[in-house]
């Protein structure tokens, strides 16, 4: 049975509303549904403030539809209700037409080195990929921006500080364990020229999260400094969604010199975007920039483009929260097949469109962190 947009909304009216009165279809909160190739993209319409309430409701429907016969993947994103064409927006957590920081860096502290972080030594900046939200693309983000960074001429490492869901193993296709040196220090491992260091290589995934929980910060401490990264340039930082203690924990532990936050351009996922950039405001990290992730969809058979999820909402963002806009990435099936495959898009097709849009984001990142690092006199900001 081949699939088709009528097939996949028969099987959403299956799918009972948020109340559990009628079904999402009839209650009109499906999007334009697009196939292709065997896989299903939507969104369903839910009021901002029940999003995460409502995320059983997102999961049934893409396991519903992920279940079809004929049907090999499925996004399917929650998306916030309009009211009068504008976007909904939770409460302005702040006014912010410039970059700006809760606090004023006190005198004579350059921007991005906070004072009473232990530098690391031989790294020359440590930059964050974080997002307030899961899934939204932050590890394909950051393995990828890490690749483009290496082909800049740049040395690269990649620190994969998601303890819960590490994913640098099998984003980079990598197996087997560091080797110590001495007994004490890891040697990081390698691939695609960079330097790689994950949780991951360390204890099997089916280690339970409870053992996992209290050893966070000390194995991120440990995976950043008991580890021999050697002279690096910049260390990638993948960090695990969410702003909650552990995340605030991290970005306080690790002397970052910059972040860069991952959006998709639904409205709710820029909520919690915005989220993540006030939590490193908060502990005075500069924000490089926003990546709008998922931006758009070109079909592979027709080459027309779909803005399904809402393209150019992380943008629009990006300038009513003052932080510059690092490029927009599309949904596109060859990042997620080879991601999956280990052979991330950047190293397995340097020439393609695709390792282009991240170079370009990657050289945009780079002059946000000379502009937030001089070597010359210090930038007051106050
Ligand atoms: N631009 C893209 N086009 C297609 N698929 C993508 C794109 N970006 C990410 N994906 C896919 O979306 C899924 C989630 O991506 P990823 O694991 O990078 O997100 P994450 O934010 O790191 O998630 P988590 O919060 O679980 O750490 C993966 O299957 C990935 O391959
Ligand atoms: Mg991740």
């Amino acid at each position: 049975m081949s699939v088709t947009k009528q097939t996949v909304l028969e099987t959403l009216r299956s799918i009972k509303g948020p109340d559990f009165e009628g079904d999402i279809v009839s209650l009109g909160l499906v999007s334009e549904i697009f196939v292709a190739d065997g896989k299903v993209f939507f969104s369903i319409t839910v009021p901002a403030e029940r999003a995460q309430q409502l995320e059983p409701l997102r999961a049934a429907a893409e396991r519903a539809v992920k279940a079809m016969p004929g049907v090999t993947g499925a996004v399917v994103a929650l998306t916030a209700e309009r009211k009068g064409g504008g976007m909904e927006r939770a409460p302005a957590p702040r006014p912010a037409a410039q970059p700006q920081r809760s606090a004023p860096a006190p005198q004579g502290a350059p921007a991005g080195r906070q004072p009473g972080k232990r530098e690391v030594p031989g790294i020359g900046a440590i930059i964050a990929v974080a997002s307030g939200k899961g899934g939204v693309g932050k590890s394909t983000t950051a393995v990828n921006l890490a690749l483009a960074l290496k082909a800049a001429g740049k040395r690269v490492g990649l620190l994969d500080a998601d303890i819960y869901g590490p994913s640098m193993p099998r984003l980079l296709g990598i197996s087997g364990k560091p080797e110590t040196i001495d007994g004490k220090i890891l040697k990081p491992m390698e691939k695609y020229g960079l330097k790689v260091m994950s949780i991951g290589f360390l204890v099997e995934e089916e280690t339970p999260m409870i053992w996992r929980g209290p050893m966070v910060v000390s194995a991120l401490t440990q995976m950043l400094r008991e580890v021999a990264w050697g002279e690096l340039d910049i260390l990638v930082v993948d960090m695990p969604p969410g702003t909650g203690d552990a995340q605030l924990t991290m970005a306080q532990q690790v002397p970052l010199a910059g972040a860069v936050i991952v959006s998709t351009p639904q409205d709710l996922a820029l909520i919690d975007a915005r989220k993540g950039l006030n939590m490193f405001r908060r502990v005075d990290v500069p924000v490089l920039g926003i990546v709008e992730n998922m931006s758009y969809f070109i079909a592979p058979d027709t080459g027309k483009r779909y803005d399904i999820f809402g393209h150019g909402g992380a943008e629009a963002e990006a300038g009513r929260l003052g932080v510059p806009f690092l490029g927009a990435v599309p949904l596109e099936m060859a990042i997620r097949e080879t991601s999956d495959a280990g052979t991330p898009v950047v190293a397995s097709d340097p020439q393609g469109a695709h390792a282009e849009k991240y170079r370009a984001i990657a050289e945009a990142a780079l002059a946000g962190l000379s502009a937030e690092t001089p070597s010359a006199p210090d930038i007051v900001y106050d």
